[in-house]
């Protein structure tokens, strides 16, 4: 229950109070919900990236299509997903995982034979939209944690992805950046949409049931 409180208090907020911060605790906690987050066969293939640093922020906005937002923002955390599957990169994660639970390394090696068998075949574009697909799950529950701690968010895709991707050299981490999510408290005053209501389609049409 206290889930769905918290997902009808949460708006995505469409301007911040840029003298208000964010917690480093708080931060903490909303990239840890990220981290938890569950991905196709466990390969968590995505960063997130924290930015607090207000000159960085200055020169992100290039790209931004709120710039407001992201500058007066307390923290940017930007989803950001391997460029593509490697044979390397999934054997780095099954070497962790199993080193982590105490097996034998190559103890799932026919699943990811089966893995890099379906993914290696595929265009790096196809790998990506599969990849991103993953970061959407750790950004719905970074907006949840987010909510819990009556910390403000916006996620974000109105931006430009050359931009960041340039200006935080995500090529040299072997990523690109999927969306943003801009955290902070909101300036009431500013942020018009705050006192509308929430508007989504009736569960009535939302569910379609088999009973
Ligand atoms: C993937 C995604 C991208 C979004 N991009 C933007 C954005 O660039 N700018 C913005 O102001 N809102 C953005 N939103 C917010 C949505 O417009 C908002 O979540 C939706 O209208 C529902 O309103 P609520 O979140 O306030 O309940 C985005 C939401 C999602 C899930």
């Amino acid at each position: 229950m206290a889930l769905i409180q918290d997902l009808n208090w949460r708006h995505a907020v469409k301007a911040y109070d840029s003298t208000k911060k964010v917690s480093k605790e708080d931060i903490d906690k909303i990239v840890e919900a990220a981290r938890l987050a569950p991905t196709s066969s466990g390969l968590q293939p995505f960063k997130v990236l924290v930015v607090e640093n207000q000159e960085l922020k200055e020169k992100l906005v290039k790209g931004a299509l709120n710039p407001e937002c992201m500058r007066d923002c307390s923290h940017v955390i930007i989803f950001a997903g391997w460029d593509r599957y490697t044979a390397d990169r999934i054997d780095k994660v099954y070497d962790f995982t199993t080193d982590e639970r105490g097996l034998e390394r190559g103890r799932f090696g026919s699943y990811t034979d089966k893995l890099k068998e379906i993914y290696l075949a595929q265009p790096a574009a196809e790998n990506f939209a599969h990849i991103a697909r993953q970061t959407y799950i750790a950004l719905g529950l970074a907006l949840g944690q987010a909510a819990e701690l009556k910390v403000d968010s916006t996620p974000v895709e109105g931006f430009d992805n050359s931009v960041v991707d340039e200006i935080l050299e995500l090529d040299k981490l072997g990523l690109k950046s999927v969306s943003l999510m801009y955290v902070g408290y909101a300036d009431a005053p500013q942020d018009w949409i705050a006192p509308m209501k929430k508007v989504r389609i009736p569960t009535s049409e939302f569910v379609v049931e088999y009973k």
